[in-house]
Order: C-alpha cells, then sequence, then structure tokens
C-alpha cells in the first residue's frame, strides 16, 4: 500500500513516581551491593509506584504532559496504543482505562503486549496508521509497575526493574513540517521465550496457594542469556533499518536503546562505533522500566535540550518474547 501521508512525533511527556529504591535499600533486603549492581547494571537507583498506584495512572500524568507539548487537546487523541506487561488488571485493557480516564470518548484503545519492545512495536504500528490516514493523533504509552513482579528475595532480578511511564503523540505531519518516521523494522523469537517469564497468573497456571507459595507471581530470568540476545538483536534490527534508509551510523543524532544494563548499551554503542555521548542513557536514575525505557529517555533527552528538531533519531529495543525491533525517525 502506497503512503498518503507522514507521521511525526508532535509531542512526549514523562512521569517517573516519586518514591525512591536505591541500591543501599536493596542491600538490607538481598545480599547484594552498590558497588557491585554499579559495575555489572548501571544502576543506582528505581522509582518505585505509591501504594494503590497502577500503571494508568502513571500513563496519565505523562499523557497530560506529552499533550501540552504536543499543543493539544484530550479531545484531538484518535487511538490509544499502550505497551506494557503490567496492565492495571488482565481484563479490561489499559488502554480502555486510560481512555475513560482521560474522558477522550469512545476511540480504539489496544494494549500491546511486546514487554521492552513495546514502545517500538507501538511507535511503529501508530506510524503505519498515520501513513495510510486511519487516524491523526495516535497517543503511545510505554509504562510499566514493574516492581509488583519482583520478587525481593531474588537478587538477580530485584536490582534491575523500577516504575515509570512515557507518552508520545505520533501524528500526521503537515506538507511544511519536515521532521518524519523514516521507517521501522520488528521482530521476534518465541523460541527464547523461556529465557524471561512471569510463569503464573494466566490461562496456563491461574493463582492457587501453590503459584503463592513457589513464587511464581514473579518474573524468572536468564540473565546472562538475554545478555547475548539483546547485543544481538539490536544491533541486527538497527543494521536493517538503517540499511533501508540508505544511512549509516554517521547519520543518526542520537541512538536511544532500551535501557536494561549499561553492558548491553556499551556493547551496542561499541559495536556501531558509536560514542556514548550520541547514546540517551538514564538508567543510573530510572532503573529498567521494560516499555517505559524508551519514551522516558526520548522525553527527558527532548526537554533538556539534547535532541532538537530536525536530528535523527535511532530507537532500539529488545525485550521478553523475545521481542526486538528499531525505528528511525527525524525529529
Ligand atoms: N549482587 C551480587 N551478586 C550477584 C547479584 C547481585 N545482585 N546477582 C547475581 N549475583 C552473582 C551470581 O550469583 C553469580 O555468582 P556465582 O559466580 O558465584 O555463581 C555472579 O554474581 C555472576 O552472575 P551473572 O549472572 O553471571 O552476572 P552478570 O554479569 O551476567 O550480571 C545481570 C547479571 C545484571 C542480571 C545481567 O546478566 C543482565 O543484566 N542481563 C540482562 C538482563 C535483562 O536485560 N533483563 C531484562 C530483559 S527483558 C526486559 O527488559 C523486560
Amino acid at each position: 500500500m502506497s503512503d498518503f501521508y507522514r507521521s511525526r512525533i508532535s509531542g512526549t511527556g514523562s512521569y517517573l513516581p516519586e518514591k525512591l529504591l536505591t541500591n543501599y535499600d536493596l542491600e538490607k533486603l538481598v545480599e547484594t551491593s552498590h558497588d557491585w549492581i554499579v559495575e555489572r547494571t548501571g544502576i543506582h537507583q528505581r522509582h518505585i509506584a505509591a501504594d494503590g498506584q497502577a500503571t494508568s495512572d502513571l500513563a496519565y500524568e505523562a499523557t497530560l504532559k506529552a499533550l501540552d507539548d504536543a499543543n493539544l487537546k484530550i479531545k484531538d487523541i484518535d487511538a490509544i496504543l499502550f505497551a506494557t506487561v503490567s496492565p492495571d488488571q488482565i481484563m479490561p485493557s489499559t488502554a480502555c482505562v486510560l481512555q475513560q480516564k482521560l474522558g477522550c470518548g469512545n476511540i480504539m484503545a489496544l494494549d500491546i503486549s511486546a514487554a521492552c519492545s513495546g514502545f517500538v512495536y507501538g511507535f511503529s504500528i501508530a506510524n503505519d496508521l498515520i501513513k495510510v490516514g486511519s487516524y491523526k493523533n495516535i497517543l503511545v504509552i510505554g509504562a510499566e509497575v514493574l516492581h509488583r513482579y519482583v520478587n525481593y528475595k531474588e537478587r538477580d532480578t530485584c536490582i534491575l526493574f523500577g516504575d515509570g511511564a512515557g507518552a508520545a503523540i505520533i501524528s500526521r505531519a503537515e506538507k511544511t513540517q519536515d521532521s518524519q518516521v523514516y521507517s521501522q523494522r520488528l521482530g521476534a523469537d518465541g523460541s527464547v521465550g523461556d529465557l524471561f517469564v512471569l510463569p503464573a497468573g494466566g490461562s496456563k497456571l491461574p493463582f492457587s496457594q501453590k503459584v503463592l507459595d513457589e513464587n511464581l507471581q514473579y518474573v524468572r530470568m536468564k540473565g546472562r542469556e538475554i545478555f547475548k540476545h539483546a547485543v544481538r538483536s539490536m544491533t541486527e534490527m538497527s543494521e536493517s533499518v538503517l540499511k533501508e534508509n540508505n544511512m549509516t551510523v554517521k547519520d543518526v543524532d542520537w541512538l536511544i536503546p532500551h535501557q536494561a544494563n549499561i553492558r548491553i548499551l556499551e556493547s551496542v554503542a561499541k559495536h556501531f562505533e558509536i560514542p556514548l555521548e550520541k547514546v540517551v542513557v538514564n538508567i543510573a536514575n530510572v532503573g529498567n522500566t521494560s516499555a517505559g525505557t524508551i519514551p522516558i529517555a526520548l522525553d527527558e533527552a527532548i526537554r533538556d535540550g539534547r535532541i532538537k528538531r530536525g536530528q535523527n533519531i535511532m530507537l532500539t529495543a529488545f525485550g521478553a518474547g523475545l521481542t526486538m525491533g528499531s525505528a528511525i525517525f527525524k525529529y
């Protein structure tokens, strides 16, 4: 299908809960140390949602900021794509909950379950829907309250994850605006789905006393194997999308990778020979917020002036599934 329109990011916003969980706090919960966590992950602290605060609450705050940035009103949004693996509930979708909280009418609202690649998936789907003319302003959210799925007795997972939300409004570009999404590439490899799982709570293993006794309500991860897949999938996806646009990394002003582990980010940057100064990194203060990391990092870099209109940005992510994706756009 030929494209009728170009799409662009018209506004971004993010929200991080106030409460912090530092490495020193974790030292009191599991056998670990601040120095070990910083050396192996780059993380110093994570934000943690307050009691009663759900994923849609974080997303609501991020959305209001994105709308303000885009100079749009709630009624201008005509679809919601909500990337999360920590939904408010399994049913209804968190996109529907957010739609109701915003009061934006009976517009299309859909959750995307692609873990840490969720925002890149949502961004890409929004881009294609805008290009064919189906919608004008799509709200894409990446938001998580992951800390409720983490066992604070397991040191390999509890050090990584935090809560947060990022939002971007993907809009139809005016003829006079030269910012645009160039293209994206998405993928998944279900054969390694066992590397990162949340075993219980679905139709395969519903909640029971046995589930609670065996702590199956918490995420399980094979960290070392994920690490290898992460670097490979992010570099392959990025190479592919660069090639498709006849671009090289020299044409990219900023790389925004999923913030999983500083060593993964450094390996990707090294592969592309991109100096770390051109990589947006906020993992020290935010940790891994899964679908939230990329839109939060994007919003922070726009608001502090690092990312400017007219610059080329490359997003790249991997996540449980395993899912993967990269996208390039001119902001
Ligand atoms: N503190 C101290 N020691 C620890 C800790 C800890 N928090 N966690 C593990 N260790 C120990 C291990 O037990 C092991 O000890 P041993 O050698 O006596 O057996 C040793 O440290 C090394 O363990 P490794 O697992 O090899 O450590 P590694 O350097 O791989 O770091 C980590 C672990 C941080 C989990 C890393 O593998 C990683 O970040 N992987 C990617 C994880 C990821 O990105 N997950 C999410 C992906 S999908 C998504 O984002 C939703």
